[in-house]
């Protein structure tokens, strides 16, 4: 099972929204996608329970949401594996153990950050605590509304992070928690699989220390 986690330690840049939409976007591929929901707020959950499961069960999409609130995210990976092609972790906007648990458990780390520079500043403990890791990181901007993004370019580029996709305001996305449909057709996700990867899946990789 690969596991992909959508992850910063700032609210509001899109990893719930966009954690579903890829999960869609993968079970509409007939792959089998477990979304966890390590978030307290529990919204992905919220949004399984109150239209999210009817939503899949009508477009016959493997997809299955299940909240995992403790830092054992290890665990919860393991009791649902054999069931799932992929796990999408939905991470909760901190920095705690259970985002160590979830740096130690992802192939690929998905960072979407608003098109502003608060967002960008916000990455530094995260690029600390990747240092030196053989950890892939895909950061997409997400609620894009033509800003211009040379700045956040140049800032980004002195983390050492580049860019691998601008996804647009779209209103797909709100729609999407009031029950309707996103559809399958977001570019981004591919984008964000199909760059080449040449780092370590996490089975492989060195213990991640904190200190
Ligand atoms: N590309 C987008 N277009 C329109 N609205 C978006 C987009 N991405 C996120 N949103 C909205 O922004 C809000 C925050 O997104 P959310 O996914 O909950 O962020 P996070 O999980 O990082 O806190 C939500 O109301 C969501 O509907
Ligand atoms: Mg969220």
């Amino acid at each position: 099972m690969q596991t992909l986690a959508f992850i910063h330690q700032k609210g509001g840049t899109g990893k719930t929204s966009l954690a579903i939409v890829a999960a869609i976007t993968f079970a509409a591929q007939r792959k089998r996608v477990l979304v966890l929901d390590s978030d307290y707020q529990g919204t992905a959950t919220r949004w399984f329970e109150t239209v999210g499961e009817a939503m899949a069960a009508r477009e016959g999409w493997p997809l299955v949401v299940r909240s995992e609130v403790q830092s054992d995210i290890a665990g919860a990976l393991s009791r649902y594996g054999d069931r799932f092609d992929l796990a999408v972790i939905d991470a909760a906007p901190s920095l705690t153990e259970t985002t160590v648990a979830i740096l130690r458990a992802a192939d690929l780390l998905v960072i979407p950050i608003r098109p502003a520079l608060p967002d960008v500043w916000a990455l530094e403990p995260m690029t600390t605590l990747l240092a030196g890791r053989d950890i892939p990181v895909r950061i997409v901007i997400n609620h894009y509304r033509g800003e211009d993004l040379v700045v956040i370019d140049g800032e980004l580029d002195a983390l050492g992070m580049e860019r691998v996709a601008v996804i647009e305001a779209d209103t797909r996305i709100p729609a999407l928690f009031a029950g309707r449909s996103p559809g399958t057709d977001w570019p981004w996700v591919g984008a964000v699989m199909d760059r080449a990867v040449g780092s370590t899946p996490a089975s492989q990789r060195a213990p991640l220390t904190t200190t």
